[in-house]
């Protein structure tokens, strides 16, 4: 009896002890870790709180989005075998529970349905969701994009948080002084802006390179031809760019956190108000209280501690280096600067084709890569017909500047064709259920030997010859890596998975990869313009930057080196679905669109009257959307 009794509450105790830790941890972590609100956001809290709600995950760590994300993400499953939602993205892998992967492509559709279920039918609608999501009125000329968007089918129109979430702090930058830093950025090396030319037409109005003008110019050409289409429906701009491949401006915290309290509250901050920066490297641009600010910053040191096995639950929220700080030792976007460079003292508005959440470049739609579909038809047969299973990736060794004083070996594709090469050792893998038992537990991982798991599975190398190096680093290299020929695209359409990862900016290669009835992997630190237009499990397969959870996914889908316990039929599912979203969701029109509201977000923003250049039409009349949220009192636009 007095056994029985102990063990009764020894039961209860941990039982309780769980729930803690599942349920209340979690929450409490994020308010720990997003406690820098309080410091400018109190009394803009709930009302925020309100719209952020529908509105799941975003970069921004400075906002009580995540926790709403989470909120909304908290997990199904009750009892033993529930796995742990992180506010970092990443779902722990619970042995007791099932295999993770069908929960997530269950909650993935469902997310995704929801979306496509939610979105506008009307302007008033549009116009209403605009101001219920980001507590103000769209910017002037929101009538005839939305006649765009109707008139060419553009999917998803509200899903468009990106912008928002990019120009958000600037509006906290008094005007004048925000003009000012464009027209400066205009003279900054390797820059070209674009603007209407003494013709009034959209034109390079300003190039500020030192080389390889044609080169550099390419991506301005295409840019010029995206908005060709829409030229006369713009406002007057100057628009800055970078050419390089990825972003450049970091940003500091506290900056950061300054003018997006100042946007909240309708007013500005110049120069001279701006705060002091930090001199933390990469951490400058995380809060104090944020994961990565709490770790032992120290590249020769060991990484930080994951849980045993996760997956990605939100891609976004597992790009952000201050929730997830192993990306600061895994990517070469990080690594290259070793602990990061000083943060700029303010915020500069000039476009870039990529971010990362350390950086407040401007993300614009790059044409660049974009494909129609793959040709000949031929080059990508049907999932079920290709017949090469192994994990297909060939490029470039980019990503990194590889010399004798660069943290190569740890930069992202170094890592990726080193790993899938390897047959020295063994790898622990989560062995998926036969089909028919998918409600069984997933147990602990499996142990087998690399020799036995890569050369069946994984295709991975890189092409032609050591570049971007300098010896003897090239040298050793050669030594090391396997290089191979290119392949051609007949080729490459054979493989059922293929991966696509960074390379010195994003990858270039995704769209053409997810129209091609293959099974896309894709592993990135930057939430690409589209990251709210598109929906991970559902159309493609979101893979950890240091590559935890690789082998655990692809063997989920293909089995082991035997093909036991492999899911084909879901694999299949998920690269057609890819397929038809690239087909419907990412066409020509579908970037012009982008552009064409972000133009508009950005004439309005860098106008000295901003009222002159927001919506006035209409729609202002129908505020029954708008009311039924809790509007804050205060708010300008009830006024
Ligand atoms: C294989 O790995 C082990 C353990 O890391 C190491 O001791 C051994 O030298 C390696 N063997 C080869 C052939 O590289």
């Amino acid at each position: 009896m007095a056994i029985r009794s102990r063990r009764y509450w020894r039961l209860l105790l941990v039982g309780f002890g769980l729930w803690i830790v599942s349920t209340k941890l979690p929450s409490l972590f994020l308010r720990i870790s997003f406690s820098a609100n309080t410091i400018t956001q109190n009394n803009k809290r709930d009302t925020r709180a309100d719209w952020n709600s529908e509105n799941d995950g975003s970069e921004e760590k400075i906002m009580p989005l995540e926790r709403n994300a989470f909120e909304e993400y908290a997990p199904a499953r009750k009892g033993r075998g529930r796995h742990t939602f992180r506010p970092d993205g990443l779902v722990a892998v619970n042995p007791k529970g099932p295999h993770p992967i069908f929960e997530l492509v269950d909650r993935a559709e469902k997310a995704w349905n929801e979306k496509l279920r939610k979105a506008s039918t009307s302007l008033d609608e549009a116009i209403g969701e605009y101001r219920r999501r980001y507590r103000r009125n769209p910017p002037k000329g929101f009538d005839k994009w939305w006649e765009y968007v109707q008139k060419h089918d553009v999917q998803l129109p509200d899903e468009y948080d990106t912008i928002y979430h990019d120009f958000e702090p600037f509006w906290g930058l008094e005007p004048s002084y925000l003009l000012g830093l464009q027209a400066e950025r205009e003279f900054k090396k390797d820059t070209y802006t674009i603007g209407r030319n003494a013709d009034g037409k959209l034109d390079v109005v300003k190039t500020s390179f030192n080389s390889a003008y044609d080169q550099l110019l390419s991506t301005a050409n295409k840019v010029l031809d995206i908005l060709r289409d829409i030229e006369d429906e713009l406002p007057s701009f100057r628009a800055t760019f970078t050419p390089h491949d990825g972003p450049n401006l970091m940003t500091d915290f506290v900056v950061k956190s300054t003018l997006l309290e100042a946007a909240s509250t309708n007013s500005y901050v110049g120069r001279e108000q701006l705060p002091p920066i930090h001199h933390l490297g990469w951490l400058s641009a995380c809060g104090p209280t944020s994961p990565a600010r709490r770790i032992d910053f120290n590249l020769d040191g060991p990484r930080p501690p994951k849980p045993k096995k996760s997956f990605i639950y939100n891609h976004r929220l597992t790009m952000d280096p201050c929730l997830n700080p192993t990306l600061l030792w895994v990517h070469g976007q990080f690594v290259s600067h070793n602990m990061g460079p000083d943060p700029y003292p303010t915020m500069i508005p000039e476009f870039s084709s990529c971010s990362t959440t350390l950086h407040h470049n401007l993300r614009f739609p790059t044409p660049y890569g974009w494909v129609e579909d793959v040709f000949p038809r031929s080059d990508d047969p049907d999932f079920a017909d290709k017949t090469d299973e192994r994990l297909l990736w060939r490029g470039t060794n980019t990503g990194i500047h590889h010399g004798p004083r660069t943290r190569w070996e740890s930069a992202h594709r170094d890592i990726l064709v080193r790993i899938v090469n390897e047959v020295n050792g063994t790898i622990d893998f989560l062995m998926p259920p036969n089909l028919g038992y998918e409600d069984q537990p997933v147990e602990n991982p499996k142990t087998a030997r690399r020799a036995r798991i890569n050369p069946a599975m994984m295709d991975a190398a890189f092409v032609r010859g050591p570049s971007q190096c300098e010896e003897p680093t090239c040298s050793r290299m050669k030594q090391i890596y396997e290089y191979k020929q290119t392949q051609s695209m007949k080729d490459a359409g054979n493989y059922k998975y293929v991966l696509d990862i960074d390379g010195n900016g994003w990858s270039g290669r995704f769209k053409r990869l997810i129209t091609s009835n293959s099974l896309v992997f894709k592993t990135t630190i930057y939430p690409e313009w589209f990251i709210d237009r598109v929906e991970p499990w559902v159309h493609y397969i979101p893979v950890q930057v240091d590559l935890s959870d690789l082998y655990d996914s692809l063997i989920f889908f293909r089995g082991d080196p035997n093909g036991e316990g492999a899911h084909e039929e879901l694999a299949r599912q998920i690269a057609l679905q890819g397929r038809a979203w690239s087909k419907k969701h990412w066409r020509r029109e579908d970037i012009i669109a982008y552009f064409y509201r972000m133009l508009l977000e950005y004439a309005r923003l860098m106008s000295l009257d901003r009222e002159a250049m927001t919506y006035q039409g209409e729609g202002e009349l129908h505020m029954d959307r708008w009311s039924k949220g809790e509007a804050h009192v205060d708010d300008p636009l009830l006024h």
